[in-house]
């Protein structure tokens, strides 16, 4: 049957539960960890640059930042839920970090403001048309100041691609199950994912659909989106372990620069 999808899935699945589904992948702080010391060698912060983390989540990457002295980090996602996560955490552990929460294609933020923006943890191709994924990469030039650079991290497409299997399952913390079945269609999955917890019974059965994008489409989005030196480095796997993480393991990294006169 075939898996159907609504558009605007994007905007309720990061809730509590994603937390729960996705928490080998973002949940875990060494593995954060590991992610930003890639990130400081790709993009080399200064401690008092401006870091907008878009698209990012409870703000894993950012938390990790402020802690290790980078000053001007800013969270910037759709999700009420996980902005409030990640306004909870910087409290608790007492760490100066802005969350807003907006969308990334039109943020209202004023142009020219950051020295550096990441969009991180496959956060590009939610959008049904691909349009908006260039909406989002506009927004992200539109913010940068001149000079500024971009750091993008999504799934391999073509990877993903040659190793999708149509069936997976995971636990998480033993209660609960995590079962996917995929379709692959040109370049998008659609997804359908059933939730199981072993005491409360069906958590979650919805549907989503993720545009995979290879290393010659991004170039060609980041080139249309006024960037100009665009550089990608492949073969970024955060995962050891040979689980099915879906978009979350072989991920394509790339780095652009809004011009020095723009
Ligand atoms: C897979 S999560 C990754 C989050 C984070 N970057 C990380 O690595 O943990 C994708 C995130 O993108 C956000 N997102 C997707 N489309 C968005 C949009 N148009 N505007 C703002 N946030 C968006 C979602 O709310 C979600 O938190």
């Amino acid at each position: 049957m075939r898996i159907r999808v609504n558009e605007d899935w994007w905007k309720t699945l990061f809730d509590e539960i994603y937390l729960l589904t996705d928490a080998r992948s973002v949940c875990d702080e060494e593995l954060s960890s590991r992610e930003v010391d890639l990130i400081c060698r790709l993009m080399a912060p200064g401690k008092e640059d401006r870091i907008l983390d878009m698209c990012g989540g409870q703000g894993r990457h950012s938390l990790e930042l402020a802690s290790r002295g980078f000053a001007g980090c800013t969270v910037l996602d759709y999700s009420q839920y996980l902005v409030d996560q990640g306004m909870k955490t910087a409290r608790s552990r007492k760490i100066e970090v802005d969350f807003i929460r907006s969308d990334a294609r039109d943020t209202g933020l004023p142009g020219s403001s950051f020295d550096h923006v990441m969009i991180l943890g496959n956060s590009l191709g939610y959008l049904p048309e691909i349009d908006d994924d260039l909406k989002i990469l506009k927004e992200a030039y539109r913010l940068l100041k001149a000079g500024g650079n971009l750091l993008l991290d999504v799934a391999d497409g073509k990877l993903v691609k040659d190793s999708m299997a149509p069936v997976a399952w995971h636990e998480t913390d033993g209660t609960v199950v995590v079962c996917r079945r995929r379709e692959l269609k040109g370049d998008s999955v659609s997804a359908r994912e059933l939730v199981l917890c072993k005491e409360r019974g069906l958590l979650r059965d919805q549907a989503y659909r993720v545009r995979l994008f290879e290393s010659n489409d991004l170039k060609g989005l980041l080139t249309e989106a006024g960037f100009s030196t665009v550089d990608v480095h492949s073969d970024f796997s955060p995962h050891a372990g040979d689980e099915d993480y879906g978009f979350m393991d072989k991920r394509l990294l790339v780095t652009a620069v809004k011009g020095a006169f723009d």
